[in-house]
């Protein structure tokens, strides 16, 4: 066979491999008397990067709670999106001695001095959520994000077949923000192809700030003199500053629009008409796993998952969890069954 086509095919094998979504074996590895050995209890490291986003407070209690569970320790520092202190922060909780390191990047590749650092002195890192890259990253957890994207572009597919559309991209230094646009394309492209759909403005959002999603969407407005069909944009926070522009032109309600993460206000805008859909990731999922596994890596157990994902240096072990596409239809039966919110935050009192 010809040298490019071997290479070609094996590339597409890895990636149809990275797709696949597997369950972790059952949760608790740890048992009740397992201590280190100057018998404290495991401490556990969680640098996280934000707690702007609703999602990231509640990551934050469900971990600790997860931990704290297994009647172990977790110490946990929040950067405010500065690499500089999320550097820092991560220094001080491995000086302290902590067990094993949980992070959620803010910048993808500024982080890999951590994972760095961290080996340097015996403890492994997990990524939660997002993936470090260009270092040896232990373990990976997150959802599968390029199915995020896929799931936000089928449902507006089926709204908008043909039409104007624009993309309201993540925080172009995570790497979530890639594979969710990744995702939409995957669906979209297509229909790019056959001339039913053009992307008439397609911009990152720095941090994911909803005020530079309003900018953008208002500009993207003003130059396309309103004459858009849908929206898709890249999480629910930068979905309010788009449903925000949408309103100044007196568009709310008009112009279907996409997100994710399931916050409290999208899933009203849902309720009220202004956004289409959202994804939902159960958190808890997420960070009961994370839990789970990290204690069973800081034992210095072994533990190989089936899917690998390449980070520019390594094939990092990973877990990928689904994720559930939410309109007004299923909301009841995905949102409030699952108490990520309840009936009457979401629907006000009777
Ligand atoms: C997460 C999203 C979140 C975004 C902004 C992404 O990495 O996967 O759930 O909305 O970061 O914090």
């Amino acid at each position: 066979m010809h040298v490019r086509i071997m290479l070609l095919l094996m590339l597409a094998m890895s990636l149809a491999a990275c797709r696949d979504t597997v369950e972790v074996p059952e949760k608790a590895v740890f048992k009740e008397d397992d201590l280190t050995e100057d018998n404290e209890p495991l401490k556990i490291g969680f640098a996280m990067d934000t707690l702007k986003e609703e999602r990231w407070l509640k990551d934050r209690k469900l971990f600790q709670e997860a931990i704290e569970s297994h009647g172990l320790e977790v110490e946990i520092r929040a950067a405010n999106g500065d690499d500089a202190l999320q550097i820092a922060q991560a220094e001080e909780m491995i000086h302290q001695g902590i067990d094993l390191l949980v992070i959620v990047p803010h910048n993808a590749e500024a982080t890999a001095a951590i994972v760095h650092k961290a080996h340097g002195a015996g403890i492994k890192v997990i990524a939660y959520d997002r993936l470090v890259k260009n270092a040896d990253i232990d373990l990976y957890v997150s959802f599968d994000n390029e199915r995020v994207g896929e799931l936000q572009a089928e449902e507006m597919l089926k709204l908008v077949p043909k039409g104007n559309y624009v993309y309201i991209g993540g925080a172009p230094t995570d790497n979530n923000a890639h594979l969710l646009k990744k995702g939409v394309f995957n669906v979209l492209q297509p229909a790019i192809d056959r001339g039913d759909i053009r992307i008439i403005y397609d911009q990152w959002t720095a941090d994911w700030a909803p005020e530079a999603a309003y900018a953008h969407m208002s500009e993207a407005l003003n130059i396309n003199d309103n004459q858009i069909d849908a929206v898709i944009a890249a999480n629910d926070a930068t979905a309010g500053g788009v449903v925000k522009a949408l309103a100044d032109h007196r568009l709310a309600g008009t112009i279907p629009v996409a997100g994710q993460d399931a916050e409290l206000a999208a899933v009203r805008r849902i309720v009220e008409g202004t956004q289409t859909m959202t994804v939902y990731k159960p958190i808890q999922n997420l960070s009961e796993r994370v839990a789970a596994l990290a204690i069973h890596l800081a034992q210095n157990n072994e533990f190989k998952p089936t899917v690998s994902i390449n980070n520019g240096k390594s094939e990092v072990p990973s877990v990928l969890l689904e994720p559930i596409a939410v309109t007004a239809d299923n909301l009841k039966e995905v949102i409030i069954a699952d108490e990520f919110h309840s009936e009457e935050e979401v629907y006000g009192k009777e």
